[in-house]
């Protein structure tokens, strides 16, 4: 089945899912969302998040995508359940698969979370996490700062040296040894997260563990694309366009060319 796959995130962030997504299914279409114009969503209440990802998987449908991945880790951990009862399609968050990584990864059963406000606040990975084993010890902290630095390719650069050591500092004392990057921009930073925490930590990036999942997913309902004229991908976003180009350039393997600027609040 040769029908797109829906991507979509609070912006620009999510093209690191999308990357994976690219890099694990080379032959499926993607239809990517950004929604640039009402970014952040980690500092938004459950009830706005819910309305901004309705309006979406509603353009996404309008599209015919025959799956939805909520790149988003805010909007995953807020309201996967809810979306996905509501829709036909299948929908895949970030979160679950970001936490059976981080369960695979860990030997002492000691797991960081980093993410947004939202995120965190939401307490779904450790939820996750101490279902699948009630022994694992789960450390969190929101990292509300790194987004920014990260829109503004701050990577290698002394301020973000001094931000995360602000923020990982306290998860320095908790002997972990995997640390879910859960948010979508998290990835890009892994040089000087990983630099910090040390080599004894894991660095878990659940985008790895979405694609596959994604995988899965299709290949179980038979709608994987098997036809042979897939690799297409398309983006849209609610705002700054000239901003997605430029990010989409410093994340993606491939050159965008096109993006189309749409008004979510249409749908
Ligand atoms: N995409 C969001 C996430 O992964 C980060 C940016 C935001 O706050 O919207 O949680």
């Amino acid at each position: 089945m040769n029908a797109p796959i829906g991507v979509f995130d609070s912006g620009v962030g999510g093209l690191t899912v999308a990357r994976e997504i690219m890099r694990q299914l080379p032959e499926e279409n993607l239809v990517y969302f950004g929604d640039t114009a009402r970014v952040p969503y980690g500092t938004k209440s459950k009830e706005t998040v819910i309305r901004y990802s309705k309006q979406i998987i509603r353009f996404l449908l309008s599209k015919g995508v025959k799956a939805i991945v909520i790149a988003c880790n805010t909007a995953s951990a807020v309201c996967l359940p809810e979306l996905a009862a509501l829709y036909d399609v299948p929908i895949i968050g970030v979160v679950e698969p970001g936490a059976n990584s981080a369960a695979k990864a860990t030997k002492n059963k000691n797991i960081g979370i980093i993410g947004t406000n939202g995120t965190v606040k939401s307490g779904v990975y450790t939820k996750l996490l101490r279902k699948k084993d009630p022994e694992i010890t789960v450390v969190t902290k929101a990292c509300p700062l790194f987004v920014p630095l990260v829109e503004e390719g701050l990577i290698d650069d002394r301020i973000t040296e001094d931000v995360t050591q602000r923020y990982l500092s306290e998860l320095k004392g908790y002997d972990i040894d995997a640390l879910v990057l859960g948010c979508t921009h998290y990835p890009l930073l892994m040089n000087p997260i990983g630099h910090y925490m040390g080599e004894k930590v894991t660095l878990v990036n659940p985008a790895y563990e979405t694609a596959k999942t994604l995988k899965a997913t299709l290949n179980e309902k038979n709608i994987a694309n098997t036809e042979g004229n897939g690799g297409n991908h398309e983006y849209y976003v609610s705002d700054m366009v000239e901003q997605f180009l430029t990010f989409a350039d410093r994340v993606l393997p491939c050159h965008v060319d096109k993006v189309n600027d749409i008004e979510i609040e249409k749908y």
